[in-house]
């Protein structure tokens, strides 16, 4: 069993340099279906999530070519499928992304009903509301879910929540649609904006990405394209923090700083230097770090995923920290992890109240969702003794040879092989 060893290190120094966003990539590679040509994409992270997109793609007859450093050529005319692999959604939910590029494309799609996960029940309701929308007729029997339509057209849809999926997945079930589709309250995050790029190179009509309110006008036939995927904005987050709790010096490389205001605020808030230069963002740690509030909420507000790695520094903010979670309704499993290590943190419903100051030490901690893992990571490096964190693949899921990266910054970090007992 594997497992990542953590001892206190030294301030963290160094650069480090972003790998592609695991968020943008997703969606992108299961928008590929769309098309019938050559797609050549580059700067995609190599994750365990990735590897799954691309075998879901492949078990649907897609050509997918891996060229090695992040590129990859994927052609779509053999798709020959609209049936997702059990095996290979009950991996991972994120495989849900291809129902809405199926539907486009051949007009059905099926697969199991994504799972929720540790950090909530992940409903699918707002993505099947867009869908009948469009004209899906929509079956669900035996956890599976089977969505059909002659042809879609094109519609108004409100999101009761800007939800990144629901807005990407009706996105890429409408560039194909008979006239226009508008989608209001949607999802803004820089990885909608991504795809919305993506899909323009293909030859969609889509407008308004990172506003409220898209609107995609249905065209005929997609073509070819190139692409390079954004910078991951929160890893670039997670190694920003590194620098900040260890007291450190990093500089974090290629970074797109307009998708990282949040971040950046809330660290200078706990007095740290935060120095844009071009693509890069320099973190100096605070000497005596000052006790902050965060609030998560939909882009542009501070995001969900960093929640967990916000709450490890905080550990360390001396005072009263506050970190409410609006976006999921479980997503405090670190909590528990993080007080085996000595934290002060008290949970009032989606509240978490954090005593920060107090120095924490190495335990036998448990990795509940890839950002919690992150955090585990961060609380091991200031923490005396060893730090041992199991269910690392969670880790992998979102985060491209993560102990590489911090022990090129100094960090006392390995990979061991544990049998079980
Ligand atoms: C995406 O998940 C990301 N995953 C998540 O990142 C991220 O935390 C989340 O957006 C929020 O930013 C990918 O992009 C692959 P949502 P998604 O739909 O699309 C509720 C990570 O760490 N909801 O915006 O699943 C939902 O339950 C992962 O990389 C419904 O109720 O998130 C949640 O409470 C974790 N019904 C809220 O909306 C729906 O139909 C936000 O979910 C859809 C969502």
């Amino acid at each position: 069993m594997e497992k990542i060893l953590v001892e206190k290190s030294p301030a963290l120094k160094g650069k480090v340099r972003v790998s592609g966003a695991k968020n943008a990539a997703l969606p992108i590679l299961a928008a590929c279906l769309l098309g019938t040509e050559d797609i050549y994409l580059e700067e995609v992270p190599n994750l365990k999530d990735v590897t799954i997109m691309c075998d879901v793609l492949e078990s649907l007859g897609c050509k997918v070519e891996r060229l090695g450093e992040g590129k990859l050529i994927i052609n779509s005319a053999s798709l020959n499928s609209y049936k997702t692999p059990f095996e290979l959604m009950s991996k991972m939910r994120a495989s849900f992304l291809v129902m809405g590029p199926l539907l486009a494309r051949l007009g059905n799609t099926e697969t199991s009903l994504p799972g929720g996960c540790s950090i909530g029940s992940r409903p699918i309701d707002y993505h099947l509301k867009g869908f009948r929308a469009l004209g899906a007729e929509i079956e669900e029997d035996f956890g599976n879910i089977h969505a059909s339509a002659d042809k879609l057209v094109g519609s108004r849809i409100y999101l009761d929540f800007p939800s990144v999926g629901a807005t990407e997945n009706i996105m890429t079930a409408a560039v194909l649609a008979e006239g226009e589709t508008i989608i209001d309250n949607a999802a803004m995050e820089p990885e909608i904006v991504d795809l919305s790029n993506f899909l323009r190179k293909l030859g969609a009509n889509v407008s308004g990405a990172g506003t409220s309110t898209i609107r995609i006008k249905g065209v005929e036939k997609l073509k070819g394209a190139r692409h390079s995927i954004i910078p991951d904005r929160i890893e670039a987050g997670t190694f920003m923090v590194a620098a900040a709790i260890t007291g450190g010096d990093i500089l974090v490389e290629n970074v797109i700083t307009n998708h990282m205001k949040p971040i950046m605020a809330k660290l200078v808030e706990t007095g740290c230097q935060v120095i844009e230069e071009g693509e890069n963002v320099r973190v100096i740690a605070a000497e005596n770090p000052k006790a902050i509030d965060i609030k998560t909420l939909p882009y542009p507000g501070f995001p969900t995923d960093m929640q967990a790695q916000f709450m490890a520094y905080m550990t360390q903010c001396k005072g009263t920290n506050v970190a409410i979670e609006t976006v999921f309704e479980n997503r405090f499993m670190h909590v528990e992890e993080l007080q085996k290590m000595g934290a002060d943190i008290k949970i009032d419903g989606r509240s978490a109240i954090i005593t920060g100051g107090k120095p924490l030490s190495g335990a036998k901690v448990k990795a509940s969702d890839l950002r919690a893992g992150a955090a585990l990571i961060l609380a091991g490096l200031v923490s005396s003794g060893k730090t041992i964190i199991s269910d690392i693949y969670h880790i992998d899921r979102g985060y491209e040879h993560i102990e590489d990266k911090f022990r090129g910054l100094g960090a006392n970090i390995t990979r061991i092989e544990v049998d079980e007992d």
